[in-house]
């Protein structure tokens, strides 16, 4: 909500933030604030590229609830401390439906009222408040002397292709299914993007494009990295520049992971140092700012050579991503991806003889498990404009589901031996690696989008050596 009370100011929930900061205007700004402001000429876009693949998705989500009125809000932005929020990042259901990724306006809501033969649509929004409200300058969140020019109703209404009306005008009607509070709903908007669309797929190309320049930053600058205190910072950093540049930011926190670290699988703390003779491992997506985001996972060795033990260990784990990637076939379950990189996992892990019991006897779905305890986590998750897209799908459509062309999901397994294991000889512990791909299912079978990133232990270290 929106406040003409300069003294005031709410957070999107229409919660007042108590604050004695701000001052009165005098009356002498009051009289003058208003005037002496050049006609604003009214140029209305044509519609952006992906308009045309949201009304197509806005089709689909149309259909399957018939004489239901739908509604998806954009979502408020969240205050992180005092009065100051976290950047504004609009639900992803909201974005899908509407194209409109990092330039929407926070509190938009998209409305499908039914009529017949369907529904009529409509994105309500916060149209710019004109120069003489209080909101245009005494407003710091949403006014345009603060956070610069805001769009039209007409400029959205042309940009995305729909129709758009002031925020409000919309009214909350009882038996709403809002997205969010609706199970069926929210089911629906989550599995109505498990298949990707031409312009997600380039979407997804362009968010790996640039998350391999970052890539190619960090090894770049692996000298500066490692000569700093909190290198795991550095990388961070580095990574951040590129993600801000070429994109929105990124898809979720970097984890930079040196020696041990890389053994607690979201090390996000990243105040360690990078030392050499460790391995750094470093995941991190830039999201494009339609929001699609990348997710890859390479693991460095920080002096530019593998050990001959990290060695062992890196080449398992790709054995384990290349034999997953060979699983990822249409028409196959989704879960048979992680069953293959699994066998890999236990075959090897039994053969250095760390498990008390056989691969086949670790492999058992009830009885067995023993090598999950160096690999706890998925080797697969559906990727798109969340990181881990698709949540709320039902499990038959998720891990059950059947692999199908247009499906962008990553292959990510990885082993790691806690520095305090004392089930794998020493030589193993504190060492951690994850290989992470992005991969688009076709027709032909799968496309590693991210192949252009060095992945084996011989390109890695061909990459590290030309830094
Ligand atoms: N970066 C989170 C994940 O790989 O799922
Ligand atoms: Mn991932
Ligand atoms: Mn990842």
């Amino acid at each position: 909500m929106t406040t003409s009370d300069s003294d005031t100011i709410t957070d999107g929930t229409q919660t007042p933030r108590h604050t004695n900061r701000r001052q009165p205007f005098p009356q002498g700004f009051l009289d003058t604030i208003s005037t002496g402001w050049a006609e604003r000429p009214e140029l209305l876009p044509e519609p952006r590229e992906q308009a045309p693949f949201a009304a197509a998705r806005r089709a689909a989500l149309s259909a399957a609830f018939p004489g239901a009125r739908l509604v998806v809000p954009a979502g408020a932005s969240l205050p992180r401390s005092n009065d100051t929020d976290h950047p504004y990042r609009a639900h992803s259901a909201f974005a899908h439906l509407t194209g409109w990724g990092a330039d929407a306006v926070p509190e938009s809501v998209l409305v499908f009222d039914p009529v017949d033969g369907g529904h009529a649509v409509t994105l309500y929004l916060r149209e710019r408040a004109d120069r003489t409200t209080a909101e245009f300058y005494a407003d710091s969140e949403i006014g345009e002397f603060w956070i610069g020019p805001r769009p039209s109703l007409a400029a959205v209404a042309a940009d995305l292709a729909v129709a758009t009306d002031h925020l409000h005008a919309f009214a909350p009607v009882d038996g709403d299914l809002v997205v969010g509070d609706d199970d069926d709903l929210t089911r629906a908007v989550s599995e109505l993007r498990l298949v990707k669309d031409a312009y997600e797929i380039e979407q997804m190309r362009a968010a790996v494009d640039a998350t391999a320049r970052g890539f190619d930053d960090i090894v770049a600058s692996m000298d500066r990295i490692v000569a700093t205190a909190r290198g795991e910072r550095a990388v961070e950093g580095v990574f951040h520049q590129r993600a801000r540049i070429e994109g929105n930011g990124e898809g979720y926190e970097t984890i930079a992971a040196s020696g041990p670290h890389a053994c607690y699988l979201h090390w996000t703390r990243n105040d360690g140092p990078v030392v050499p003779g460790d391995l750094v491992l470093v995941d991190a997506g830039v999201e494009v700012d339609s929001y699609y985001t990348a997710d890859i996972t390479r693991t460095l060795p920080v002096s530019g050579t593998f050990t001959p033990i990290q060695r062992r260990i890196y080449e398992t784990v790709r054995e384990a991503a290349d034999a997953a990637f060979a699983a990822a076939r249409p028409g196959v379950t989704f879960r048979s991806v992680h069953e293959a990189a699994m066998r890999v996992i236990a075959t090897r892990v039994a053969e250095w003889g760390l498990l008390p019991v056989t691969a086949e006897e670790a492999l058992d779905a009830d009885a067995g498990g023993q090598h999950r305890r160096y690999m706890v986590h998925g080797t697969s998750h559906h990727l798109g404009i969340d990181v881990h897209d698709c949540a709320q799908a039902r499990r038959e459509m998720y891990y059950d589901g059947i692999l199908t062309p247009g499906m962008v999901f990553t292959i990510e397994p990885g082993l790691y031996f806690q520095i305090d294991d004392l089930t794998v000889p020493e030589e193993y512990r504190g060492i951690g690696v994850r290989i992470e791909d992005d991969i688009l299912l076709t027709e032909d079978g799968p496309v590693n989008l991210s192949a252009g990133i060095p992945r084996t232990a011989d390109e890695v270290e061909a990459w590290l050596a030309r830094r």
